[in-house]
């Protein structure tokens, strides 16, 4: 075992010590706390967690993959969400994954090999009237340009270098 897969373990341990009573029923919970903890689920924390709770790893690898919100690849620090849904589509969100990809090299679906950001496309988020819209971590910014964009993501990339 590698150094960091000890470290995940320990990580994952102390995860799951909040659940004694290893019921299979927390599995879901357990994936959502583990996800908060390493951004993503480490084949060592699935592996764990298989343990804690007496399930096939995998069982617990179909579940944490089922579910779109978990993620079994290493995350970067920082999400850049584009909406390409159909109002989002029409008002040129396809102009601003270009840009993403010309800033930082990746695209959809993808992650920066420094683990500082990571970038998604979702559908429509109900929020229409702000397109095209992107998600900072989270955060709505609407009416975006490829140029605010490209701003955008600086400053959280410098932000995460100034810390
Ligand atoms: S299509 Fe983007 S918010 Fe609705």
């Amino acid at each position: 075992m590698s150094d960091t897969e000890a470290i995940d373990t320990i990580r994952a341990a102390a995860v799951l010590a909040r659940y004694p009573r290893r019921d299979p029923g927390d599995l879901v919970n357990i994936l959502h706390d583990l996800q908060a903890e390493f951004r993503y689920l480490p084949e060592e924390a699935l592996r764990e967690t298989a343990s804690h709770l007496g399930l096939a790893p995998t069982q617990v690898y179909g579940v944490a993959t089922f579910y779109h919100g978990f993620h079994t690849a290493p995350r970067g620090e920082h999400t850049c969400t584009v909406c390409v849904g159909t109002a989002c589509h029409v008002r040129g969100a396809a102009r601003l994954l270009e840009q993403v990809e010309r800033d930082t090299g990746i695209g959809a679906g993808g992650t920066t090999p420094d683990l500082s950001l990571s970038v998604e496309e979702v559908g429509c988020v109900g929020a229409c009237a702000l397109g095209p819209l992107v998600l900072m971590d989270g955060e709505y910014h609407g009416d975006m340009t490829p140029e605010r964009l490209s701003r955008l993501m600086k400053k959280a990339l410098a932000a995460e270098e100034g810390s």
